[in-house]
């Protein structure tokens, strides 16, 4: 039986992977603020893991096998994280990271291929970190969603970390009937009502895993031992005009309409640059991915789920710069 804490856990593909080490037999504990009952079976704890005091009381003397981190998103909780877990407290750590990271200032190179990218392409040792940064504003994280995950990728993967540790580089989840994000609500309440769908001039395409797959690959993931970063995406891209073919046969009466925009904001799965990530180094680790086409029909089917009111989609996840994520 491995001892597994998993922080976040509570919302989306963190709830997933909890169920499967519980079924796997793992002894589970959970860590969050506690805005929902942990899953039947796991240990909550109940702490904010910025406030590195209330993090280290609610641990205790607890240790782990393994800890996934759902909810790392900026270099200063990656330093409390890499404080508060040294000391044995742990033997290994799964940060959730994701595709964001390869969009940076300099990525722009990528801009005309669609060579899917590999991890090398941001090397974590390589990536200047500044604690001084104002990431406790909401705002200020917002806009820099990639920044804050390199930096925090870039605490943990610096010399001096007690703690073997991996960075998954999550692509663009999609399915469940719980996806928060709103984001094929946004093309689906566009198609109902034909009202235009931004997309950028040049529309790249990019790289998606459904929910179940992240949660089979961090399950997976917390059975390894490689370190450093690994993309996790399912083979295959997908362009905003797929996407939206996909989210058309639920809207019978509804009209799918693209305007191109060559400045501001634009759909969330509409980019301007190539966001496609390779999969070869976690395929040649061993894990198996699905294809994006054979598993979209489905993802839609449970997200725009006809129980849903669909009056009650909103414009969440419209995105600047090319594409957007999920927070
Ligand atoms: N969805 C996507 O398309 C996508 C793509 C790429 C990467 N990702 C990454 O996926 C991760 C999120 O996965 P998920 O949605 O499945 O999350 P999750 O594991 O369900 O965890 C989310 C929960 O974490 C808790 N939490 C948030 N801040 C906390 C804090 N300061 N201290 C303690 N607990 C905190 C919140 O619950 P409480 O309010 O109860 O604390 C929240 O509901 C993120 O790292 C995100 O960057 C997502």
């Amino acid at each position: 039986m491995r001892d597994v804490l998993v922080m976040g856990g509570n919302r989306y593909f963190g709830k997933r992977l909890i169920d499967r080490l519980i079924a796997a037999g793992d002894r589970v504990t959970v860590l969050n603020r506690g805005s929902a009952p942990a899953p039947a079976g796991a240990i909550h704890l109940v702490a904010d893991r910025d406030d590195e005091d209330a993090l280290n009381s609610a641990l205790g003397d607890r240790t782990f096998d393994v800890v996934v981190d759902q909810v790392c998103y900026t270099p200063r909780q990656a330093s409390i994280a890499r404080r508060v877990f040294a000391g044995g407290r742990t033997r290994r750590y799964v940060m959730t990271s994701t595709v964001e990271v390869y969009e940076y200032e300099d990525s722009l190179v990528y801009e005309d291929t669609v060579v899917p990218v590999r991890e090398d392409a941001v090397d974590p040792r390589t990536v200047a970190v500044d604690l001084q940064l104002p990431w406790q504003r909401r705002e200020f994280l917002e806009t820099h969603y990639g920044e804050g995950k390199r930096q925090a990728e870039a605490v943990l993967a610096a010399d001096g970390t007690e703690f073997a540790c991996t960075a998954v580089r999550v692509a663009h989840v999609l399915g469940g009937a719980d996806d928060f994000t709103g984001r094929l609500d946004h093309y689906a309440t566009r198609i109902r009502t034909s009202t235009p769908i931004a997309v950028p001039t040049e529309n790249r395409p990019a790289t998606y895993i459904h929910v179940e797959e992240i949660a089979d690959f961090l399950f997976w993931a917390v059975g390894e031992n490689f370190t450093g970063p690994v993309n996790a995406a399912s083979h295959g891209l997908l362009t905003t005009e797929e996407l939206c073919a996909a989210v058309a046969p639920h809207i019978p009466d509804g009209r799918t309409v693209f305007q191109n925009v060559d400045v501001g904001l634009v759909s969330p799965f509409s980019f301007s640059r190539s966001y496609g990530m390779d999969n070869s180094r976690a395929t040649e680790l061993g894990f198996k991915f699905g294809h994006v086409q054979e598993w979209l029909p489905r993802a839609v089917a449970e997200t725009l789920g006809a129980d849903k009111d669909k009056d009650t989609a909103t414009d969440r996840g419209v995105a600047d710069a090319g594409g957007g994520d999920v927070r």
